[in-house]
């Protein structure tokens, strides 16, 4: 038996859904039932009736799915596999931010630690961002970590003001991203989606703004795209769109996302590790957090 059939084998005698995030590599996709960005692995891992949870991607992830099923064992195959994103911002600066900017509302985007999110009112993640600030009764809005898409999202909601926390925070790989790219996909007639952690000068020379899940519903309607966020999204759109072609930068590479091998997966799911757990005091506050973003969901649904 190969590791692929293997790892189907182990998922029914566990009982587990494995879910994959749009940048694992091509092979997780393929062996997951979800794929998705990190709000569609958060809503699939609510609604899960499985009583397992693989996690492929990187540690918050897996953390948001603990968050929102406390009831399920939630592993993640590679327990290193992080956001360097997600470490610019602490509590500590949090707390002190508040203190600087009394009543104003904290929002965090889901790449950030439990304990982060446990310091937040509100999570958020890049395809909910906007619906998020504008739900809050507050005019100031302390959003970290991720500058960039804090910067999206204030042009989205002038009448606001976000204060980005802290305003170096920033995806490397989204960064990377340069205006000669653009300049060279727009002499070719490529339509040019970004991701929201790509810089403002970037987003403003785009065609579409989109989180991964975004670009997955909108980036079809043309059949040459230049796809600025992590490399393995190409892999993911041409499978659901054979017939177009989507160009990626093949250097943007987030290498976390690449830890997850079959053979991590086959071991998390044969030996159920590693398990994903947060402390009660942690995970009540960093719960409250992500169910707030939940129920403007379902708000808006
Ligand atoms: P998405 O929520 O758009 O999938 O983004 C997650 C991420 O880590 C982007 O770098
Ligand atoms: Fe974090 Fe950037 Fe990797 Fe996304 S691509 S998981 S933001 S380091």
């Amino acid at each position: 038996m190969t590791i692929k059939e293997e790892i189907q084998q182990l998922k029914i005698a566990k009982n587990a859904l494995i879910l994959a995030h749009n940048y694992q590599p091509g092979e997780i996709q393929d062996a997951a039932d979800i794929v998705g960005d990190s709000l569609e692995l958060a809503v699939k891992a609510a609604e899960a009736t499985e009583p397992v949870l693989v996690v492929c991607g990187v540690r918050f992830m897996a953390e948001t799915a603990k968050l929102l099923s406390p009831e399920k064992t939630v592993l993640i195959p590679v327990p290193d596999a992080g956001c360097p994103l997600s470490d610019f911002l602490t509590p500590d600066m949090i707390h002190a931010a508040r203190k600087e900017h009394p009543g104003a509302a904290v929002v965090v985007y889901v790449n950030s630690s439990a304990e982060v999110k446990a310091a937040a009112d509100i999570t958020c993640t890049s395809a909910n961002a906007e619906a998020v600030v504008r739900s809050l009764d507050q005019e100031t809005i302390l959003f970290g970590p991720d500058a960039n898409l804090a910067s999206f999202v204030q042009t989205q909601v002038p009448e606001k003001r976000i204060i980005p926390l802290p305003p170096e925070g920033h995806c490397y790989v989204h960064t990377a991203f340069t205006e000669d790219q653009i300049r060279e996909a727009r002499s070719k007639g490529w339509r040019i989606v970004c991701h929201p952690e790509c810089p403002p000068e970037i987003q403003s020379d785009s065609d579409l703004i989109a989180s991964t899940g975004g670009m997955v519903q909108h980036a079809c309607d043309c059949d040459e795209w230049f796809i600025c966020t992590e490399r393995e999204m190409g892999y993911r759109l041409t499978k659901l769109h054979p017939d177009r072609h989507f160009h990626v930068d093949s250097d943007a590479i987030c290498k976390d996302m690449k830890k997850t091998t079959l053979e991590d997966l086959h071991r998390s799911l044969r030996d159920g590790i590693f398990e994903v757990e947060i402390p009660d005091e942690i995970a009540v506050p960093a719960r409250k957090a992500v169910e707030a973003m939940m129920a403007v969901l379902e708000k808006r649904a």
